[in-house]
Protein backbone atom coordinates (compact mmCIF):
# COMPACT_ATOMS: atom_id res chain seq x y z
CA UNK A 1 0.00 0.00 0.00
CA UNK A 2 1.48 3.76 -1.31
CA UNK A 3 1.72 5.90 1.96
CA UNK A 4 0.78 9.49 2.05
CA UNK A 5 2.69 12.07 4.63
CA UNK A 6 0.42 14.67 5.90
CA UNK A 7 3.37 17.25 7.07
CA UNK A 8 2.23 20.22 9.37
CA UNK A 9 -1.11 21.45 10.95
CA UNK A 10 -3.77 20.64 8.29
CA UNK A 11 -7.11 21.15 9.88
CA UNK A 12 -9.60 18.17 10.65
CA UNK A 13 -11.75 19.07 8.13
CA UNK A 14 -8.72 19.26 5.34
CA UNK A 15 -7.46 15.94 7.09
CA UNK A 16 -10.96 14.12 6.84
CA UNK A 17 -11.50 14.75 3.09
CA UNK A 18 -7.50 13.80 2.14
CA UNK A 19 -8.05 10.71 4.02
CA UNK A 20 -11.82 9.71 2.57
CA UNK A 21 -10.37 10.68 -0.82
CA UNK A 22 -7.21 8.44 -0.79
CA UNK A 23 -8.75 5.06 0.89
CA UNK A 24 -6.88 2.93 -0.58
CA UNK A 25 -3.71 4.94 0.93
CA UNK A 26 -1.92 4.29 4.42
CA UNK A 27 -1.55 7.94 5.66
CA UNK A 28 0.50 9.51 8.12
CA UNK A 29 1.07 12.80 10.25
CA UNK A 30 4.27 14.50 10.42
CA UNK A 31 3.92 17.37 12.92
CA UNK A 32 7.41 18.57 13.29
CA UNK A 33 10.63 18.58 11.26
CA UNK A 34 12.14 16.27 13.83
CA UNK A 35 10.42 12.93 12.74
CA UNK A 36 11.45 13.48 9.46
CA UNK A 37 14.32 11.00 9.24
CA UNK A 38 12.42 8.37 10.83
CA UNK A 39 9.07 8.90 9.02
CA UNK A 40 9.80 10.27 5.85
CA UNK A 41 11.96 7.03 4.63
CA UNK A 42 9.17 5.06 3.05
CA UNK A 43 6.52 8.08 1.96
CA UNK A 44 5.65 7.61 -1.51
CA UNK A 45 3.59 11.28 -1.70
CA UNK A 46 3.97 14.55 0.62
CA UNK A 47 1.20 17.05 1.36
CA UNK A 48 3.30 20.14 2.92
CA UNK A 49 1.85 22.57 4.98
CA UNK A 50 4.27 25.25 7.04
CA UNK A 51 6.90 23.07 7.58
CA UNK A 52 9.74 23.10 5.01
CA UNK A 53 10.82 20.33 2.53
CA UNK A 54 14.85 21.30 1.29
CA UNK A 55 17.90 19.12 0.48
CA UNK A 56 18.89 17.78 4.26
CA UNK A 57 15.17 16.24 4.84
CA UNK A 58 14.93 15.47 1.01
CA UNK A 59 17.88 13.24 1.07
CA UNK A 60 16.27 10.27 3.12
CA UNK A 61 13.09 10.15 0.73
CA UNK A 62 14.30 7.62 -1.47
CA UNK A 63 10.46 6.40 -2.56
CA UNK A 64 8.93 10.27 -2.83
CA UNK A 65 7.53 10.18 -5.93
CA UNK A 66 5.28 13.35 -5.57
CA UNK A 67 5.08 16.65 -2.95
CA UNK A 68 2.02 18.25 -2.90
CA UNK A 69 1.93 21.60 -0.96
CA UNK A 70 -0.96 22.22 0.67
CA UNK A 71 -1.51 26.42 -1.02
CA UNK A 72 -0.18 28.19 -4.37
CA UNK A 73 3.48 29.43 -2.34
CA UNK A 74 6.66 27.04 -2.93
CA UNK A 75 9.37 28.58 -1.23
CA UNK A 76 9.18 26.19 1.72
CA UNK A 77 10.13 23.51 -1.08
CA UNK A 78 13.74 22.98 -2.76
CA UNK A 79 12.45 22.62 -6.27
CA UNK A 80 15.51 22.51 -7.62
CA UNK A 81 16.87 19.47 -5.68
CA UNK A 82 13.41 17.62 -5.86
CA UNK A 83 13.34 18.10 -9.84
CA UNK A 84 16.85 16.80 -10.04
CA UNK A 85 16.11 13.84 -8.13
CA UNK A 86 12.79 13.41 -10.40
CA UNK A 87 10.22 14.22 -7.81
CA UNK A 88 7.49 16.77 -9.25
CA UNK A 89 6.40 19.36 -6.56
CA UNK A 90 2.35 20.66 -6.97
CA UNK A 91 0.63 23.77 -5.70
CA UNK A 92 -3.35 23.88 -5.41
CA UNK A 93 -3.12 27.51 -7.80
CA UNK A 94 -5.82 29.95 -6.81
CA UNK A 95 -7.60 27.30 -4.26
CA UNK A 96 -7.27 29.65 -1.58
CA UNK A 97 -7.51 32.53 -3.78
CA UNK A 98 -10.98 33.85 -2.35
CA UNK A 99 -9.99 33.38 1.30
CA UNK A 100 -6.82 35.33 0.82
CA UNK A 101 -8.15 38.15 -0.97
CA UNK A 102 -11.33 38.64 1.38
CA UNK A 103 -8.20 38.79 4.31
CA UNK A 104 -6.77 40.98 2.27
CA UNK A 105 -9.74 43.32 2.75
CA UNK A 106 -10.28 42.35 6.20
CA UNK A 107 -6.52 43.61 7.07
CA UNK A 108 -7.24 47.36 4.77
CA UNK A 109 -10.60 47.69 6.70
CA UNK A 110 -9.42 46.52 10.11
CA UNK A 111 -5.98 49.22 9.70
CA UNK A 112 -8.03 52.08 8.37
CA UNK A 113 -10.29 51.66 11.04
CA UNK A 114 -8.06 50.83 13.56
CA UNK A 115 -10.51 48.07 14.88
CA UNK A 116 -7.85 46.53 16.75
CA UNK A 117 -7.25 49.35 19.06
CA UNK A 118 -10.67 49.86 18.96
CA UNK A 119 -11.51 46.94 19.92
CA UNK A 120 -9.31 46.45 23.31
CA UNK A 121 -10.20 49.98 24.52
CA UNK A 122 -13.72 49.22 24.66
CA UNK A 123 -12.64 45.79 26.63
CA UNK A 124 -10.52 47.84 28.83
CA UNK A 125 -13.59 49.77 29.58
CA UNK A 126 -11.77 52.88 27.87
CA UNK A 127 -15.08 53.39 25.45
CA UNK A 128 -14.04 55.49 22.43
CA UNK A 129 -10.69 57.15 21.27
CA UNK A 130 -11.42 60.26 19.01
CA UNK A 131 -7.68 60.52 18.84
CA UNK A 132 -7.36 57.36 17.01
CA UNK A 133 -11.04 58.02 15.15
CA UNK A 134 -9.41 61.30 13.74
CA UNK A 135 -7.14 59.04 11.55
CA UNK A 136 -10.08 56.85 10.25
CA UNK A 137 -10.04 56.76 6.99
CA UNK A 138 -13.04 54.62 3.95
CA UNK A 139 -11.79 52.88 0.97
CA UNK A 140 -14.30 54.20 -1.23
CA UNK A 141 -12.80 57.20 -3.59
CA UNK A 142 -9.10 55.76 -2.78
CA UNK A 143 -6.56 54.23 -5.26
CA UNK A 144 -5.98 50.58 -4.51
CA UNK A 145 -2.43 49.30 -5.42
CA UNK A 146 -2.22 46.07 -6.33
CA UNK A 147 1.37 44.19 -6.50
CA UNK A 148 1.04 40.90 -8.48
CA UNK A 149 -2.15 40.55 -10.31
CA UNK A 150 -2.03 36.81 -10.58
CA UNK A 151 -5.18 35.03 -9.13
CA UNK A 152 -5.24 36.31 -5.65
CA UNK A 153 -4.04 40.15 -7.38
CA UNK A 154 -6.98 39.77 -9.60
CA UNK A 155 -9.76 38.94 -6.69
CA UNK A 156 -8.33 41.70 -4.55
CA UNK A 157 -8.92 44.04 -7.02
CA UNK A 158 -12.73 42.55 -8.40
CA UNK A 159 -13.38 42.67 -4.48
CA UNK A 160 -12.58 46.30 -4.04
CA UNK A 161 -14.35 47.31 -6.79
CA UNK A 162 -17.35 47.07 -4.79
CA UNK A 163 -16.21 49.88 -2.76
CA UNK A 164 -15.69 52.37 -5.78
CA UNK A 165 -12.03 53.04 -5.96
CA UNK A 166 -9.43 52.92 -8.87
CA UNK A 167 -6.77 50.32 -8.96
CA UNK A 168 -3.48 50.59 -10.17
CA UNK A 169 -1.22 47.23 -10.76
CA UNK A 170 2.28 45.97 -10.97
CA UNK A 171 3.65 42.86 -11.79
CA UNK A 172 6.59 41.56 -13.68
CA UNK A 173 4.03 40.40 -16.59
CA UNK A 174 1.33 42.99 -17.70
CA UNK A 175 -1.92 42.01 -18.58
CA UNK A 176 -3.75 41.62 -21.70
CA UNK A 177 -5.98 44.54 -22.85
CA UNK A 178 -8.63 42.82 -22.27
CA UNK A 179 -8.61 41.83 -18.72
CA UNK A 180 -6.84 45.43 -17.79
CA UNK A 181 -10.66 46.39 -19.29
CA UNK A 182 -12.50 43.68 -17.55
CA UNK A 183 -10.85 43.96 -14.12
CA UNK A 184 -10.87 47.99 -14.90
CA UNK A 185 -7.17 47.64 -13.86
CA UNK A 186 -4.38 50.34 -14.95
CA UNK A 187 -0.43 48.95 -14.87
CA UNK A 188 2.47 51.19 -13.38
CA UNK A 189 5.98 51.05 -12.63
CA UNK A 190 6.20 50.47 -9.05
CA UNK A 191 7.29 53.72 -8.24
CA UNK A 192 4.20 55.17 -9.64
CA UNK A 193 2.03 52.70 -7.50
CA UNK A 194 3.97 53.25 -4.15
CA UNK A 195 3.93 57.06 -5.11
CA UNK A 196 -0.03 57.10 -6.50
CA UNK A 197 -1.80 54.42 -3.92
CA UNK A 198 -3.71 54.89 -1.25
CA UNK A 199 -4.27 51.26 -0.06
CA UNK A 200 -1.23 48.56 -1.08
CA UNK A 201 -1.61 44.81 -1.25
CA UNK A 202 1.13 42.45 -2.02
CA UNK A 203 0.29 39.34 -3.85
CA UNK A 204 3.54 37.76 -5.15
CA UNK A 205 5.24 34.44 -4.32
CA UNK A 206 8.27 34.92 -2.42
CA UNK A 207 11.60 34.32 -5.14
CA UNK A 208 15.11 35.67 -5.20
CA UNK A 209 13.42 38.30 -7.35
CA UNK A 210 10.84 39.62 -4.64
CA UNK A 211 12.87 39.32 -1.52
CA UNK A 212 13.07 42.86 -0.05
CA UNK A 213 11.46 44.16 -3.19
CA UNK A 214 9.41 46.68 -0.56
CA UNK A 215 11.66 48.57 1.01
CA UNK A 216 13.28 51.48 2.37
CA UNK A 217 12.79 53.45 -0.93
CA UNK A 218 9.56 52.01 -1.48
CA UNK A 219 7.78 52.60 1.69
CA UNK A 220 9.73 56.31 2.09
CA UNK A 221 8.07 56.94 -1.71
CA UNK A 222 4.24 56.11 -0.38
CA UNK A 223 1.58 58.72 0.50
CA UNK A 224 1.60 59.76 4.22
CA UNK A 225 -1.94 58.22 4.80
CA UNK A 226 -1.21 55.10 2.85
CA UNK A 227 -1.70 51.71 4.42
CA UNK A 228 0.15 48.72 2.93
CA UNK A 229 -1.22 45.37 3.31
CA UNK A 230 0.70 41.96 2.67
CA UNK A 231 -0.79 38.62 2.71
CA UNK A 232 1.92 36.83 0.63
CA UNK A 233 4.88 36.37 2.26
CA UNK A 234 7.25 37.46 4.51
CA UNK A 235 10.77 38.42 3.35
CA UNK A 236 9.01 40.27 0.37
CA UNK A 237 8.56 43.83 2.84
CA UNK A 238 11.96 44.36 4.61
CA UNK A 239 10.83 44.90 8.08
CA UNK A 240 13.33 46.43 9.57
CA UNK A 241 12.43 49.66 7.25
CA UNK A 242 8.55 48.75 7.68
CA UNK A 243 9.03 48.80 11.31
CA UNK A 244 11.01 52.81 10.81
CA UNK A 245 8.09 54.09 8.39
CA UNK A 246 5.38 53.16 11.05
CA UNK A 247 7.64 53.89 13.96
CA UNK A 248 7.71 57.89 12.04
CA UNK A 249 3.92 56.89 11.16
CA UNK A 250 5.16 58.13 8.07
CA UNK A 251 2.35 56.14 6.82
CA UNK A 252 -1.02 55.10 8.32
CA UNK A 253 -0.54 51.96 9.10
CA UNK A 254 0.25 48.25 7.81
CA UNK A 255 -1.56 44.82 7.82
CA UNK A 256 0.77 41.74 7.71
CA UNK A 257 -0.28 38.04 8.03
CA UNK A 258 3.30 36.93 7.45
CA UNK A 259 6.45 37.30 8.97
CA UNK A 260 10.27 36.81 8.02
CA UNK A 261 10.56 34.66 10.66
CA UNK A 262 7.18 33.06 11.35
CA UNK A 263 6.17 32.72 14.18
CA UNK A 264 7.19 35.94 15.13
CA UNK A 265 8.55 36.30 18.71
CA UNK A 266 7.53 39.10 20.94
CA UNK A 267 10.78 40.62 20.35
CA UNK A 268 10.45 41.61 16.95
CA UNK A 269 9.56 45.09 16.87
CA UNK A 270 6.58 45.45 14.76
CA UNK A 271 4.91 43.48 17.25
CA UNK A 272 5.36 46.96 19.69
CA UNK A 273 3.64 49.40 17.34
CA UNK A 274 0.31 50.15 17.35
CA UNK A 275 -0.35 51.05 13.95
CA UNK A 276 0.14 48.02 12.49
CA UNK A 277 -2.64 45.28 12.76
CA UNK A 278 -0.73 41.50 12.42
CA UNK A 279 -1.93 38.07 11.64
CA UNK A 280 -1.05 34.42 11.75
CA UNK A 281 -0.28 33.33 8.28
CA UNK A 282 -3.59 32.60 8.31
CA UNK A 283 -5.45 34.35 5.37
CA UNK A 284 -5.63 31.03 3.33
CA UNK A 285 -7.46 29.27 5.45
CA UNK A 286 -11.18 28.40 6.39
CA UNK A 287 -12.79 25.68 7.61
CA UNK A 288 -15.13 25.90 4.29
CA UNK A 289 -12.65 26.21 1.80
CA UNK A 290 -10.09 23.12 3.26
CA UNK A 291 -12.51 20.80 1.48
CA UNK A 292 -11.79 22.24 -2.06
CA UNK A 293 -7.85 21.57 -0.88
CA UNK A 294 -8.24 18.39 0.28
CA UNK A 295 -9.67 16.88 -2.90
CA UNK A 296 -7.94 18.91 -5.05
CA UNK A 297 -4.71 17.19 -3.06
CA UNK A 298 -6.04 13.68 -3.31
CA UNK A 299 -6.73 14.40 -6.89
CA UNK A 300 -3.38 14.95 -7.46
CA UNK A 301 -1.81 12.50 -5.93
CA UNK A 302 -4.26 9.81 -7.77
CA UNK A 303 -3.70 10.81 -10.61
CA UNK A 304 0.58 10.48 -10.17
CA UNK A 305 -0.33 7.41 -8.88
CA UNK A 306 -2.17 5.65 -11.61
CA UNK A 307 1.26 7.04 -13.79
CA UNK A 308 -0.47 10.66 -15.34
CA UNK A 309 1.66 13.36 -15.25
CA UNK A 310 0.91 17.28 -13.87
CA UNK A 311 1.63 20.49 -15.79
CA UNK A 312 1.82 24.22 -15.12
CA UNK A 313 0.95 25.73 -13.24
CA UNK A 314 0.24 22.81 -11.04
CA UNK A 315 3.70 21.65 -11.80
CA UNK A 316 6.21 24.14 -10.05
CA UNK A 317 9.37 22.61 -10.68
CA UNK A 318 8.97 21.22 -14.29
CA UNK A 319 12.63 23.03 -15.35
CA UNK A 320 14.40 21.10 -13.40
CA UNK A 321 12.11 17.89 -13.45
CA UNK A 322 14.11 14.81 -14.91
CA UNK A 323 12.26 11.21 -15.03
CA UNK A 324 13.32 8.90 -12.06
N1 LIG B 1 -1.03 34.23 3.61
C1 LIG B 1 -1.48 33.10 3.13
O1 LIG B 1 -2.08 32.31 3.86
C2 LIG B 1 -1.28 32.76 1.67
C3 LIG B 1 -2.11 31.81 1.06
C4 LIG B 1 -1.97 31.57 -0.29
C5 LIG B 1 -0.99 32.21 -1.02
N2 LIG B 1 -0.17 33.10 -0.40
C6 LIG B 1 0.88 33.79 -1.16
O2 LIG B 1 0.31 34.55 -2.20
C7 LIG B 1 1.18 34.50 -3.33
C8 LIG B 1 0.41 34.84 -4.60
O3 LIG B 1 -0.51 33.81 -4.89
P1 LIG B 1 -1.27 33.70 -6.30
O4 LIG B 1 -2.09 32.48 -6.24
O5 LIG B 1 -1.92 34.99 -6.64
O6 LIG B 1 -0.02 33.48 -7.26
P2 LIG B 1 0.04 33.70 -8.84
O7 LIG B 1 1.20 32.89 -9.30
O8 LIG B 1 -1.27 33.49 -9.47
O9 LIG B 1 0.40 35.26 -8.96
C9 LIG B 1 1.65 35.80 -8.62
C10 LIG B 1 1.89 37.03 -9.47
O10 LIG B 1 3.14 37.59 -9.08
C11 LIG B 1 3.82 38.01 -10.25
N3 LIG B 1 5.27 38.08 -10.02
C12 LIG B 1 6.14 37.04 -9.85
N4 LIG B 1 7.39 37.52 -9.68
C13 LIG B 1 7.31 38.87 -9.74
C14 LIG B 1 8.26 39.93 -9.64
N5 LIG B 1 9.56 39.68 -9.44
N6 LIG B 1 7.82 41.20 -9.75
C15 LIG B 1 6.50 41.45 -9.95
N7 LIG B 1 5.56 40.51 -10.07
C16 LIG B 1 5.96 39.23 -9.95
C17 LIG B 1 3.46 36.98 -11.30
O11 LIG B 1 3.66 37.46 -12.61
C18 LIG B 1 2.00 36.71 -10.98
O12 LIG B 1 1.13 37.56 -11.71
C19 LIG B 1 1.70 33.04 -3.29
O13 LIG B 1 2.93 32.90 -3.96
C20 LIG B 1 1.85 32.78 -1.80
O14 LIG B 1 3.16 33.06 -1.40
C21 LIG B 1 -0.31 33.39 0.92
Amino acid sequence: MEKVAIIGPIDIVGKNTIKENLSGFECIEITTEDDYAEKLQDVDYAILRTLTLREKALKNTPKLKYIQRWGSGYDSVDIKFAGEHGIPVGVLPGVNSTPVAEYAILLTLATMRHLINVDSDVRAGKGRNDKLLSHSYIVNGKTIGVIGMGKIGQKVAKLFQAFGEKTIYYDAFRQPAEKEKELNITYVDIEKLASQADIISIHVPLLDSTRHMIGKKFLQGMKQNAVIINTSRGGIIDESALYEILKSHKILGAGIDVFEKEPPTKANPLLSLDNIVVSAHCAGNSIDNSVLMGKYCAENILKISKGGLLTKPTLVNEEYLINK
